[in-house]
């Protein structure tokens, strides 16, 4: 079994971790790997990193060919997420999309049949409308996506859903929470870099400024886990997985879980303005019977077992 890793961001990079643990050599591909922060994860030396563009089919199809890639898992995104795809909807719509549909189309071309990609549960938040009561001959039976990035993801579902039904891919969508974790680099989504940003002030003795809404969060550990249960689950059932911490954390959490984790840190509870888009005051938690019962996925980390666990790394890399 080879395993390719796209996207060697904040997710690929745990993904990759946990397959060298578990005795594989994984295959990274990115269009800009970063070098230093990767080594920070796991050892540079245990994997191979490709430099590629899945928007370029053929790079995509040398690397599948070169290293006899078993299965794939899809990490690779538009730069900032929900807040990137709001000011450049076409490069997000290109990449998230039709880089996506690239991924399967070149792992039915090399008979790859396991392909896992990232979804969110931003299309659990970010919904408006399904008042038709489920009735699809009505037009407002079906919740739409709210958000450039959001609607990206529905689609990719979609797709992917059918290259299952129709071509026999092996397709699972992970939808995972608001992901927060060890990493340095360049990467991730607002309440990713929000969350960085407060642990790393609390840790200096600066004011951390913590979202105002409530958050339903993932740490970037289990978002890994849950991605290597989908490459080597035996069955896929209904292929969309909820990939979450499985509660809610209302801003006063958040400032529980920091002060937990940072003795004495100072908060203040305010929603960054130029983060506000992908931080809203989420309502509900995503469900995750589908996620336990076919992957055997249970999120290792609560709010204040993550925030506790990035504050040792980051202390240990400051040390
Ligand atoms: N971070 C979050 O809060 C969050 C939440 C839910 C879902 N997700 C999804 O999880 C996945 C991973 O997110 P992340 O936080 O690790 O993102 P990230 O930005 O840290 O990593 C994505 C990586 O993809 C690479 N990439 C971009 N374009 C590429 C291309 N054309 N070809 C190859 N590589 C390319 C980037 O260089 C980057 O290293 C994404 O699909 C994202 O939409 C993330």
């Amino acid at each position: 079994m080879t395993t390719l890793v796209i996207g060697a961001g904040l997710v690929g990079a745990q993904v990759a971790r946990i397959l060298i643990e578990e005795g594989e050599a994984p295959v990274l591909f990115d269009t800009a790997p970063q070098p230093a922060a990767l080594a920070e994860v796991f050892d540079p030396a245990r994997a191979v990193m490709e430099v590629g563009d899945i928007l370029r089919p053929l790079t995509l199809a040398g690397v599948l060919q070169r290293h006899k890639i078993t299965r794939i898992a899809h990490t690779a995104a538009n730069p900032m997420l929900t807040l990137g795809a709001q000011r450049d909807p076409y490069a997000a719509i290109q990449l998230n999309i039709m880089g996506t549909v690239n991924v399967i189309e070149a792992a039915r071309a090399f008979g790859i049949r396991r392909v896992v990609v990232s979804s969110s549960n931003v299309l659990n938040h970010f919904v408006a409308g399904g008042d038709g009561s489920g009735d699809p001959m009505r037009e407002t039976a079906f919740p739409r996506p709210t958000t450039f990035y959001a609607s990206t993801k529905q689609a990719i579902e979609s797709l992917g859903l059918n290259y299952a039904r129709w071509h026999g891919i092996e397709f699972a969508a992970l939808r995972y929470g608001a992901v927060f974790g060890p990493w340095s680099g360049a990467g991730g989504g607002g309440p990713s870099n929000v969350m960085r940003e407060a642990v790393r002030k609390a840790l200096v003795g600066e004011e951390a400024v913590l979202p105002a809404g409530a958050m339903e969060w993932v740490y970037s550990k289990d978002a890994g886990a849950g991605t290597v249960l989908a490459l080597k689950a035996k069955e896929l059932g209904f292929g969309v997985f909820n990939i979450t911490m499985g509660a809610l954390a209302k801003p006063e959490d958040m400032a529980n879980a920091l002060k937990a984790a940072v003795p004495g840190a100072k908060v203040r509870i305010e929603t960054p303005s130029a983060a506000a888009v992908s931080l809203p005051d989420m309502k509900a938690v995503s469900d995750l019977t589908l996620a336990k019962q076919t992957l055997g996925f249970a999120p290792r980390y609560g709010l204040v077992e993550g925030v506790k666990d990035l504050v040792a790394w980051m202390k240990a890399r400051s040390a």
